[in-house]
């Protein structure tokens, strides 16, 4: 039997967020969309430049989103392509993610027919490098307009 999710919105945020990727070069699009405590869902899609190492991930995408939003932390992530490649997310959002999200969050990966992979974030990335490895230097850290 399949059982079939809606993922609260999140897969649809993420599509629609891909549709309007800027993805000319690699003709790659991904949508993104991030849960956070508060309930509200942040969407991001990928943003390429013709400067490639200028372009933008749709995660990062989603984070700025949520940072410029006020929300701290995240507690869901979903990631969606729409071709037979699934995007894990990478290095770089990674440790990007895991500034708002803990180990324990779930990271779901969904191509055309929805969610097919969920892992977590410390999956992805074990031993992260985190606020608590500065110590107390940043005490304000989490806290909107810290
Ligand atoms: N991309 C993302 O949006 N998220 C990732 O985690 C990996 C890659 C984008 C960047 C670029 O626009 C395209 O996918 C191909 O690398």
């Amino acid at each position: 039997m399949t059982v079939t999710r809606a993922f609260d919105g999140m897969l649809d945020l993420a599509r629609r967020a891909l549709a309007n990727a800027h993805a000319p070069y690699s003709r790659f699009r991904v949508g993104a969309c991030l849960r956070a405590t508060s309930g509200r869902l942040y969407a991001g899609c990928n943003v390429e430049n013709s400067a490639y190492p200028v372009g933008q991930c749709a995660e990062a995408s989603a984070i700025g989103a949520m940072a410029t939003a006020g929300d701290r932390e995240i507690v869901e992530v979903l990631v969606a392509t729409e071709g037979a490649q699934l995007c894990s997310p990478c290095g770089r959002c990674r440790q990007q993610l895991a500034e708002f999200a803990g180990a324990g969050v779930p990271v779901h990966l969904a191509g055309p027919e929805g969610v097919r992979v969920t892992v977590s974030l410390g999956e992805l990335l074990p031993l992260a490098f985190g606020r608590e490895t500065l110590g107390p230097l940043h005490p304000g850290a989490g806290a909107p307009g810290a």
